[in-house]
């Protein structure tokens, strides 16, 4: 039996949310949120959870079923990792947005924080991993400098099948592996993307390349939980059931209508409520380094999910909420002075460990400096937690909103759970904005401004509106 299949296993790995320091109760009226604003929203309350039920039957939320429907993926999944471990040293990510945060975050949640320098032993088999996100030239050519290509596999993943990074870094290994292997480049590339629409899956298709999907109704940003994130998670040796049942027990959690039981709602509902009194910030402070690319993965879900001009009526709302990555105790020392006395205008999201997978003591010494000594005996442990049960208390009395979502340990179960609850937390918060918290309108506007400019054929009036655009004067650079 795996552990997750215990009912007292995972309610001891329960993910909780404590909000106490966004109530009126503890940081008084002037700041805090009172029970009586949050019954003073009940019809919207209802009206959201209703629609976030009916769209979810009428299967307009796909990424709500991940959890509970890819047994034959991952079982090709699982295959596949296990071929991936036995013929490789590296895997590359090539992707970007919601095709490369997540595996980040992953990884770096669940595998050796200097997993790339183990030997491969230590990493159980397992290839190295990168993600080649951005392109950077400069960083392209230093990966290259690292990895034997010849004992590389390529996972480009693109959801739309054109992003103009990711197909460009595609053709720059499809010329190398061509160049070096001829006709077995195509079993050093696997595809992750739509199964119809884009580019990627035509070339895919007349390539023969092994290829995985990312459902339609998945969009990038809601995308870990498909192939674009379980596949590198497994190559990397995470186990992938485990995480997908702790998203399916944060389903079970979020599942019911009443906002004041359902974790994720009420998260939502806070945040609504601070958005409505001018906190559009919402800081994301990890106390462990483990978790600290979730900042990076939760700050495009939210930037991008809630980030809108229009409303669903049409109406212009410009909307969202400014992500800010911060981490603990390191950014203590950075930005935390801002957050206790700059403007009333954030909320503060603390990821807290119950218990981490390591105890580092601290040895006694230096008797003679008892402003030193007085660490000694104690472990990094007790001092990390110490140091976020101070901060919240410095938020506290300087009536910062602030809220904590502890993960009795960092596991796969946990991280499935956290990434799940995020995603309901944001979905929700879209429908009490009324917005549309699937598009990207935005993003694709730089998307399309790119093609233009470079050329491609079909953006010929892209291109003459960018034309037109105002020219830069000199006398504004200096
Ligand atoms: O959430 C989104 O849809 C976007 O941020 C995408 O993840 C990002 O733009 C990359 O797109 P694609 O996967 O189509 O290459």
């Amino acid at each position: 039996m795996k552990r997750y299949e215990n009912q007292q296993w995972k309610e001891s790995m329960r993910i909780t949310l404590d909000f106490n320091n966004m109530m009126a109760d503890m940081l008084g009226e002037d700041q805090g949120i009172s029970k009586e604003s949050i019954a003073s929203l009940d019809e919207q309350l209802k009206t959201a959870a209703q629609a976030m039920k009916t769209k979810r039957e009428e299967g307009k939320m796909d990424w709500r079923d991940l959890p509970w429907n890819q047994n034959e993926i991952v079982e090709d999944i699982l295959n596949t990792a296990s071929k991936i471990k036995q013929k490789f040293d590296a895997f590359v990510v090539l992707g970007i947005g919601g095709s490369a945060l997540g595996p980040i975050a992953v990884q770096q949640a669940l595998n050796h924080m200097h997993y790339n320098e183990l030997s491969k032993a230590q990493r159980g088999g397992c290839p190295r991993f990168y993600v080649a996100d951005n392109v950077d030239p400069e960083r392209m050519k230093a990966l290259f400098e690292i990895i034997d290509v010849e004992k590389t596999m390529f996972n480009v993943v693109t959801k739309s099948g054109s992003t103009s990074e990711t197909m460009s870094q595609l053709m720059i290994i499809w010329d190398m592996l061509k160049d070096k292997l001829g006709e077995g480049y195509r079993d050093h590339i696997i595809a992750t993307t739509d199964r119809e629409n884009g580019n990627l899956i035509k070339i895919a298709k007349e390539h023969n390349l092994k290829t995985f999907y990312i459902p339609r109704g998945v969009g990038g940003r809601f995308s870990e939980l498909t192939p674009v994130g379980l596949l590198p998670a497994s190559v990397c040796g995470i186990d992938i059931e485990e995480m997908l049942a702790g998203a399916a027990y944060m389903d079970e959690l979020c599942s019911t209508q009443d906002v004041h039981k359902n974790p994720a709602y009420m998260a939502a509902t806070l945040q609504f409520l601070a958005m409505k009194s001018g906190k559009n910030i919402s800081v994301m402070m990890p106390y462990a380094d483990s978790l600290k690319y979730m900042a990076d993965w939760y700050a495009q879900l939210w930037a991008e999910s809630l980030g809108k001009r229009y409303n669903l009526k049409g109406e212009e709302v410009f909307a969202g909420q400014t992500p800010v990555k911060a981490l603990g105790v390191t950014d203590q020392h950075s930005q935390v002075q801002l957050y206790t006395e700059g403007p009333f205008d954030k909320v503060i999201t603390f990821l807290g460990v119950g218990k981490y997978r390591t105890t580092m003591e601290i040895p006694r010494g230096f008797e003679g400096i008892p402003a030193v000594s007085f660490l000694g005996g104690h472990t990094l442990n007790e001092l990390i937690h110490a140091e976020q049960a101070a901060t919240e208390y410095a938020l506290l009395k300087a009536k910062r909103l602030n809220r904590t979502l502890t993960l009795p340990e960092v596991n796969a179960f946990t991280v499935g759970q956290l990434l799940y609850f995020m995603e309901v937390e944001t979905a929700f918060a879209g429908e009490l904005l009324e917005i549309n918290t699937f598009d990207q309108p935005g993003v694709e506007e730089g998307k399309n401004a790119a093609y233009a400019l470079l050329g491609r054929p079909g953006y010929e009036e892209k291109k003459a509106e960018l034309d037109a655009r105002p020219q830069k004067k000199e006398e504004y650079i200096l």
